[in-house]
């Protein structure tokens, strides 16, 4: 796909491209025994369902402005002010700015995020034991550099604004990528990373409804990450035992943990107040503790947690943490193995419909 970069992604502070150092054992699997019939289903899926970018319909003119300023008229900035309510009011032309760049950083952070799927699964191929592994996450990596393809043009050519990779997101990109036991790549990228994605594509969807562009793209790249997330919980399951050895079982504990916790900073999006030029000290806390924002990074985990629980990672150690930050909420919902190929968009579309109205009337009342 050949497109002219019209606003090129802002280079970050430490440079226009970084190294992780790693040792690791690649692996040969000489038996070839393809005896993993639901990977290589899977695999079989994949190949089948890929598609390419240029079949994405690019002529589509994206007005975001237009559209918020659509959605402004019909109240959504009165909404805005009051569910959300922010540390002070802002105007008509302040809630599109917020929105517009709201976008801009999230879509970006899916940017940096599918580059990271990328290297990560291209990992995976050359250290998971299993020739049907390599030959799915093969397949993935293909996928994935389509991903990048498709929102880097979004963002250069469509949206025209973009955002450097969030630290916490880098961070843990980083731990995976530096990781040598192939099943904390899986962990990190499948169950975490891409886990979250599928959650936040939903909402992104909704986010963006009347935007045809993004939508097309959106649910090309979510039926992909199910099939991803999908093949994450295939490879581990049965792994996580009990005579795995407990500092073997408490490490993978110390990573689930220490990965929600950097998920969770990159969605305070310290740098769209930056940019703005509001005081990230007022609006950073703000965004941390809003019920509604909560709320919003809680459904985040909506497809972690069940995954999490089927594969045997909610042990007591995790279960208090997401206690903690009230995540526990989502372990009855379907996990990938029950529910591989739909995405969760109606029960998170259901959640988040039933927090606006549950927070709408008081926060109205009390603005
Ligand atoms: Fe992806
Ligand atoms: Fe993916």
């Amino acid at each position: 796909m050949d497109y002219f970069q019209t606003n090129p992604v802002p280079i970050p502070s430490f440079g226009a491209s970084t190294a992780v150092g790693a040792t690791m054992d690649t692996i040969f699997d000489w038996q070839y025994e393809l005896a993993r019939k639901d990977l290589m289903r899977l695999y079989e899926k994949g190949k089948a369902a890929s598609w390419n970018a240029n079949e994405v319909d690019w002529s589509i003119d994206v007005d975001i402005e237009r559209l918020t300023r659509e959605r402004e008229a019909m109240g959504a900035g009165g909404m805005l002010n009051s569910v959300l309510n922010p540390p002070r009011q802002l105007s008509d032309r302040e809630v599109i700015d917020f929105n517009m760049n709201m976008n801009g950083f999230m879509l970006s952070q899916f940017l940096h995020g599918e580059q990271g799927a990328l290297v990560a699964t291209a990992k995976i191929v050359q250290q998971v034991p299993w020739e049907e592994a390599k030959f799915y996450a093969a397949n993935q990596v293909a996928d994935e550099a389509r991903h990048v393809e498709v929102y880097h043009r979004y963002l250069t050519e469509k949206l025209g604004l973009s955002y450097e990779i969030h630290p916490s997101l880098k961070t843990l990109l980083d731990d995976i990528c530096s990781d040598s036991r192939w099943d904390i790549t899986y962990l990190g990228m499948q169950i975490m990373v891409e886990g979250l994605a599928l959650a936040a594509f939903g909402i992104m969807r909704l986010l963006m409804e009347g935007e045809p562009l993004i939508q097309d793209i959106t649910s090309r790249v979510m039926a992909d990450e199910s099939r991803h997330v999908a093949f994450g919980v295939l490879s581990l399951q049965g792994l996580y035992t009990e005579d795995m050895g407990g500092n073997e079982l408490r490490e993978r504990e110390d990573f689930i943990i220490e990965a929600t916790h950097l998920m969770r900073d990159r969605l305070l999006m310290h740098q769209v107040f930056e940019r703005l030029g509001w005081d990230a000290k007022v609006w950073v806390p703000w965004m941390r503790e809003t019920p509604f924002m909560v709320g919003f990074r809680q459904m985040l985990f909506s497809k972690i947690v069940p995954n999490l629980k089927r594969l045997g990672l909610l042990t007591p150690r995790v279960r208090a943490e997401y206690a903690k930050l009230d995540l526990l909420r989502f372990e009855g919902m379907a996990d990938s193995v029950e529910d591989p190929e739909v995405a969760p968009p109606e029960e998170l579309v259901k959640l988040l419909t039933e927090f606006m109205a549950e927070n709408a009337p008081q926060a109205s009342a009390a603005g």
